[in-house]
């Protein structure tokens, strides 16, 4: 027997429009994905000294990092045991030799370990070592610390060494020739986008509105354009290769800053990019990387920060000028975050209750392999 196809065989459904809506889900995100997986949460070097704090939510949990007077990272739920005051009140902080509840006052050591109490005299029974801070797993890779809740977290490797495979064809130790942990922050931008997160990394994760929207990017590199090039939308796992005459991928194209030392010839006129699932997007240049970190705020609400990581050498030199190379990435940011917010208030739209569908240059890694990642953690939704 024949099967004749439908006349819709080569497109491929999306998620249902209420999942990038419903605070339901948004919550069974929380739960079942930013408070399972390792989740990217600030560079190491943020941290640089004891006693400085960077504070997050990670899913349902507000954490804080701090590097301890041993120098090691570590991470805790910012929640005071006293009566559950919130530890650190602002984004970064530098605490000193202790952590203080700003309420009445309990002090913890950088370690978590609760120090004292005023009127300790009054409850000098209690165990000091059961009302210690809850501490987080944290590991760091690539200079990024990685913070998970889950009471029994699988390493990060297992998490990022699937994708980072996926990414470079098998390789996945390309990536450390760009030796991240060594690259300092040379610029940073953060965007409040009125977006859901799947709707920002499904965009980061295709290429077919690169024509449309994105004449900077084209010009610098022509495949994104193309889509005789970008064939089945299979991912380009030895890099996009930048256009005759592109000397950098900056906003003139012209060369400015050295090679990133590690790299080999075959690294030095191309762009890598990955979503590394569930919160982080990592570009690889020749001269730069750039770094971006998805906070989810709520179902309609994205945090987007994105940083510029450069040589150390050269982001001291006294006349490092990072302009013309942020420009280019600033404003693919702003065109790609101005049509997710073209999507997100019809997600709620009768016509979009079954969603929408991906074309065949978006289904590989959207649907495939974005979809089945989320679906796996989430199930049918
Ligand atoms: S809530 Fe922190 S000391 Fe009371
Ligand atoms: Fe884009």
């Amino acid at each position: 027997m024949t099967t004749i196809p439908s006349p819709q065989a080569s497109l491929t459904p999306t998620l249902p429009g209420h999942t990038y809506t419903e605070p339901q889900i948004f919550a069974a995100e929380q739960e079942r994905i930013f408070a399972q997986e390792w989740m990217y949460v600030a560079r190491a070097d943020e941290l640089a000294t004891p006693g400085r704090v960077v504070r997050r939510q990670v899913g349902p949990d507000n954490v804080i990092v701090v590097r301890d007077r041993s120098g090691h990272l570590r991470a805790f739920l910012n929640v005071c045991r006293h009566r559950g005051a919130r530890l650190c009140l602002t984004e970064t902080a530098d605490m000193g030799n202790a952590i203080r509840c700003p309420y009445h006052a309990w002090t913890y050591g950088l370690d978590g370990r609760l120090i004292t109490a005023p009127n300790w005299a009054a409850m000098a029974d209690i165990e000091k070592d059961k009302y210690g801070l809850v501490p987080v797993a944290l590991t760091e890779w690539a200079g990024l610390v990685w913070v998970n809740l889950a009471t029994e977290p699988r390493p990060l490797s297992e998490q990022l060494g699937e994708q980072l495979a996926y990414r470079f064809g098998g390789d996945a130790d390309r990536i450390e020739r760009w030796h991240m942990p060594d690259l300092v922050l040379g610029a940073r931008k953060t965007y409040e986008v009125a977006a859901n997160w799947k709707i920002i990394q499904e965009n980061f994760q295709e290429c077919y509105h690169c024509g449309t929207i994105h004449p900077e990017l084209i010009d610098a590199i022509p495949t994104f354009a193309s889509f005789e090039d970008l064939g089945n939308g299979a991912y380009f796992t030895d890099g996009y290769n930048f256009a005759d005459g592109v000397d950098a991928f900056s906003i003139t194209g012209r060369q400015r800053f050295p090679v990133l030392p590690g790299l080999l010839p075959e690294d030095e006129r191309k762009y890598f990019g990955m979503v590394l699932r569930p919160n982080c997007f990592v570009s690889l240049l020749p001269d730069h990387v750039i770094v971006h970190r998805f906070e989810p705020v709520s179902p309609t609400q994205t945090i987007v920060e994105c940083d510029w990581l450069f040589d150390r050498e050269v982001a001291e030199a006294a006349d490092f000028d990072p302009t013309e190379t942020v420009e280019i990435f600033h404003r693919i940011n702003c065109q790609d975050f101005a049509a997710a917010e073209w999507c997100q208030p019809n997600m709620n739209s009768r016509a979009y209750r079954a969603g929408g569908v991906l074309v065949p240059v978006e289904a590989e890694i959207i649907g495939g392999w974005y979809y089945r990642w989320y679906r796996s953690l989430m199930g049918e939704v």
